[in-house]
Order: structure tokens, then C-alpha cells, then sequence
């Protein structure tokens, strides 16, 4: 009779347990498990933003930004490498949720596609071998061979400068390769990454002459019409007030961030 009742008594606490758990479940529906997958674009070759380690894993300002982006808004980032030129046509064909990649707001890429709030102050800058005395500013490409990314906005910007020869390439790496064979006068690329580049050691043999040409804002770039952007904005916001950005920013760069605008 005894062991009935305690087993009767076990019953009870056990369903008693359940309830408790579907109960919890569906106040807390989104737990940890199920938190959404956002397939976030990449061209992992510009340092320090995104870049590939030998072993194959992302590291970069870029990457653990969108990181502590998705920790914050509670989703999951699944990295996708793409090259640079193929970023736009791949957002707004919604083959991917986002991209990060240093990428400038420009009034022209936001017909097609749209931005967070910017994350990074940035502009261009002209490199050139370290013998090259006579390329010291804008006038001073006037005629000469240059290399640039393809679909970058240091692309854009060089077809401004009368009867420059352009070359294009897909990476950093092949245009900088293209500046130190000799085949081309400058590049014509993102201040902070060839900075920090040649700081770094993984330039020799080049120099910047003029740095911050433009003034540009990198955002995280997504479809147009994306359920995801207010999302990353709010977590940019946080990250921005919390000090995780400063952290970060201090982190790849050594230094203090600057003043961000809103919009
Ligand atoms: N900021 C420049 C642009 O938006 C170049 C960015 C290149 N980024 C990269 N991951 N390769 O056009």
C-alpha cells in the first residue's frame, strides 16, 4: 500500500514538472536553440575589417562586430564569403541576409539596397611604391596607370581624374601585387586598411602619400525591404552606448573611436 502511494505521489510531481516546462516554454518561446540563422555576406580579404586565417577562420573589426551584433539582438551568423563585386546583386536578390565587408553608403548603392546606421568612419587613400617621388595628391594621378577594386568606391572616385589608366581587381592583395610589380603607378583603395596593412608588416615596399581623400560611412548593408535592419540598428545603438564598439574599435585599431552620425 505504501510503495502505491509513493508511487502515486512520484506520478504527480513528475507531471507536475512537465506542465511547469511547457508552461515556461511558452512564455519564453525564443530560447537560445532556436534563435534565428542570418546569413551575413563577406570578401574576407581586407584587413583588418574581414580576413581569412590560414586555418580557414573569419577575424576582423567586421566580424566581431557582427558578432557582438547577433549576441545582442539573440541571433546566429552564418558566414558567407563572397567576392566584393558580387555583394549587391546577391542582397537584393535576397540570396543573403546582410553583408558586412567595409562597405560605403553611397546615395547610388542605396536605390538598390539598403543600410544600417554607419558603424565606421573611413575614406580613401593613393599608395604608391616607396621610390615614387612625383604622385603626392589628387592632380598629381592626372595621366597615370592606377589600380582599384572592381565595384569599389575607389573605382568610382578614379574615373574622375583626367586620362588616368585603370586597372581592375577583384582583391586587395592582386592590386597591391600589381603596385609592387611595377604595373601600375597607385592604388587607390580604404585609408584604414592599407594603413593598417603597412603598420602591420604585410605591405613592404609601399607607402600612402595622401590619405582620407574622401569622407565615407561603412554599413552593414541588407535587402531593401529587410526585417532584419531595424534589428541590427537597435544592437549597433547598444553596442555604441555600451562600450563593446569602443572595445572593439580599440581592439583593431588602438585608438579612441570617432564621433559617429546617426543616419
Ligand atoms: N569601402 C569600399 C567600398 O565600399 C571598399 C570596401 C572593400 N571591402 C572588401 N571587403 N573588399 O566600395
Amino acid at each position: 500500500m505504501k510503495l502505491i502511494k509513493w508511487k502515486w505521489q512520484q506520478l504527480i510531481s513528475s507531471l507536475g514538472c512537465l506542465l511547469l516546462i511547457l508552461a515556461c516554454n511558452s512564455f519564453y518561446p525564443s530560447t537560445k536553440q532556436d534563435a534565428k540563422l542570418l546569413k551575413v555576406a563577406t570578401d574576407p580579404t581586407f584587413i583588418p575589417f574581414e580576413i581569412q586565417t590560414a586555418s580557414g577562420k573569419l577575424e576582423g573589426f567586421d566580424i566581431d562586430l557582427m558578432n557582438a551584433i547577433a549576441q545582442v539582438a539573440e541571433f546566429k551568423v552564418d558566414f558567407e564569403n563572397l567576392p566584393f563585386d558580387g555583394m549587391i546583386s546577391a542582397l537584393q536578390a535576397k540570396r543573403v541576409d546582410a553583408a558586412i565587408s567595409g562597405i560605403t553608403i553611397t546615395p547610388q548603392r542605396l536605390k538598390t539596397i539598403a543600410f544600417s546606421r554607419p558603424y565606421f568612419k573611413a575614406g580613401l587613400a593613393i599608395a604608391v611604391r616607396q621610390d615614387n617621388q612625383n604622385i603626392r595628391d589628387f592632380n598629381s594621378l592626372q595621366g597615370k596607370k592606377i589600380a582599384v577594386q572592381i565595384g569599389s568606391t575607389g573605382a568610382d572616385f578614379v574615373k574622375t581624374i583626367p586620362n588616368a589608366k585603370i586597372s581592375t581587381f577583384n582583391s586587395g592583395p592582386e592590386f597591391f601585387q600589381d603596385l609592387l610589380n611595377g604595373n601600375v603607378d597607385a592604388v587607390v583603395s580604404d585609408a584604414f586598411a592599407t594603413l593598417y596593412a603597412i603598420k602591420n608588416g604585410k605591405l613592404k615596399g609601399i607607402k600612402v602619400v595622401a590619405d582620407l581623400l574622401t569622407e565615407e560611412y561603412y554599413g552593414i548593408a541588407t535587402p531593401k525591404d529587410s526585417p532584419h535592419l531595424e534589428t541590427i540598428n537597435k544592437a549597433l545603438a547598444a553596442l555604441l552606448s555600451n562600450g563593446t564598439y569602443k572595445q572593439i574599435y580599440q581592439k583593431w585599431f588602438d585608438a579612441e573611436p570617432p564621433q559617429l552620425p546617426q543616419s
